[in-house]
């Protein structure tokens, strides 16, 4: 284990995160509720109930979870048929590329947008060719993408669309969920997102016949005991992560407020700080406030974003460089002719100059300082 998770795991200091847990007392209640029905996984009582909450918090149609937020990004490419190339953003965790390389998919890495880190959707066309299949963005930290452009090209040119939307639980444009956008969006509810099961995760999507396919798919592929009607792999969630999960949902709104707070906190404190940079609010979005990337211009801050991240750690406080190293940067993707740096400038850039700070429900304001303090001084 590096030093760095040492450190983080030992409990000292400011951590990027921290997990949404909830009251011990609830869950025991309801993993007493478990062991006396016995039914412990298989489309359980409070796996149908987390469902069912979930729809309705996230205003959308129809939710089907998984255990965690990979399988959904795989399965959904198997469910759509993907195949041949599919054009994604380098800036995201690997998790997304992989999925396409676990489906024989070539990906297409196209730039993002420097105003929200997403996919720029002026430089997704050049990137078309006779056999590109799809679009994977990312509403990377919880930003929503162009979802408007990015759909008006996908029906230009006949491509399904798939959101990696690991990060935007909650997040709404004009009162809409961000999750309506494209074929479907997945959803990761990993123990560092704003809303968790431990590991787990979900998919969304429109009606309720893709919903069907897909539960079978996470479930070997079985439409009923014996019959086995697609080859499908087994994501299920138990009956334990979604009692989890049901409790949480009480609890994440006020999360979420508690996050929101601390990112107005750090944007009045750091703004003027000569080369640190930041994202505002997007007009019309309910953002969930997931994370608090700043951008370090070593130049202008007299000091690069490695020497800030060390000497952050130095006062004790662990933000973390996501997302670098660029997707495109790892062996597996590193000689795709796409993932060239010089097809990726603005990629590049965020990736040098990004560090994510502490930002979690129970951050204190003596620690929201501590932060500034470090970075202004
Ligand atoms: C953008 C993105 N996509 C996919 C995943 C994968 O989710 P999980 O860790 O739940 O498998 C993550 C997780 O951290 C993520 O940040």
């Amino acid at each position: 284990m590096d030093e760095l998770l040492q450190k983080m795991m030992a409990g000292d200091g400011i951590k990027v995160t921290s997990p949404l847990l909830p009251p011990l007392d609830e869950f025991t209640a309801m993993l007493e509720d478990i062991w006396s029905r016995r039914w412990i996984t298989n489309n359980g009582t409070y796996h149908q109930q987390l469902e069912a909450a979930l729809a309705e918090y996230l205003k959308v149609p129809y939710v089907s979870l998984f255990t965690n937020g990979t399988l959904p990004l795989i399965t959904a490419l198997q469910a759509l048929h993907i195949s041949g190339e599919v054009i994604t953003t380098p800036y995201s965790f690997v998790a997304t590329t992989h999925a396409l390389w676990w489906n024989g998919i070539k990906p297409v890495f196209v730039d993002v947008d420097e105003r929200t880190g997403c996919l720029d959707p002026e430089r997704i066309e050049a990137a078309i060719t006779p056999q590109t299949s799809a679009i994977m963005p990312v509403h990377v930290y919880g930003c929503p993408c162009d979802v408007d452009a990015i759909q008006a090209i996908a029906d230009r040119h006949g491509l399904r669309v798939i959101y990696d939307a690991a990060h935007a639980f909650g997040v709404e444009k004009d009162g809409q969920s961000i999750l309506l956008a494209g074929d479907v969006a997945t959803l990761s509810f990993h123990a560092t997102k704003v809303f968790n099961t431990v590991e787990g995760g979900a998919m969304v999507m429109h009606d309720a016949e893709t919903k069907r396919q897909i539960d079978y798919l996470k479930n070997f592929g079985f439409a009923g005991e014996t019959e086995v009607v697609m080859p499908g792999i087994n994501s299920k969630m138990d009956e334990v992560r979604s009692a989890y999960g049901l409790l949480n949902l009480r609890y994440v709104d006020a999360s979420i407020e508690a996050r929101r707070r601390i990112a107005f906190t750090y944007r009045e404190k750091l703004r003027g700080v000569q080369g640190i940079t930041f994202w505002e609010d997007q007009p019309g979005v309910r953002h969930n406030y997931g994370y608090f990337p700043i951008f370090v211009r070593a130049e202008e801050y007299g000091m690069s974003r490695d020497e800030l991240y060390l000497r952050m750690q130095r006062c004790g406080i662990y933000g973390r460089r996501y997302f670098y190293p660029l997707i495109s940067t790892f062996a597996p993707y590193r000689s795709l002719e796409s993932a060239a740096t010089q097809n990726l400038p603005v990629a590049t850039r965020l990736a040098d100059e990004v560090i994510c700070l502490p930002i979690h429900h129970e951050l204190t304001a003596a620690e929201v300082e501590k932060v500034v303090e470090c970075i202004r001084r």
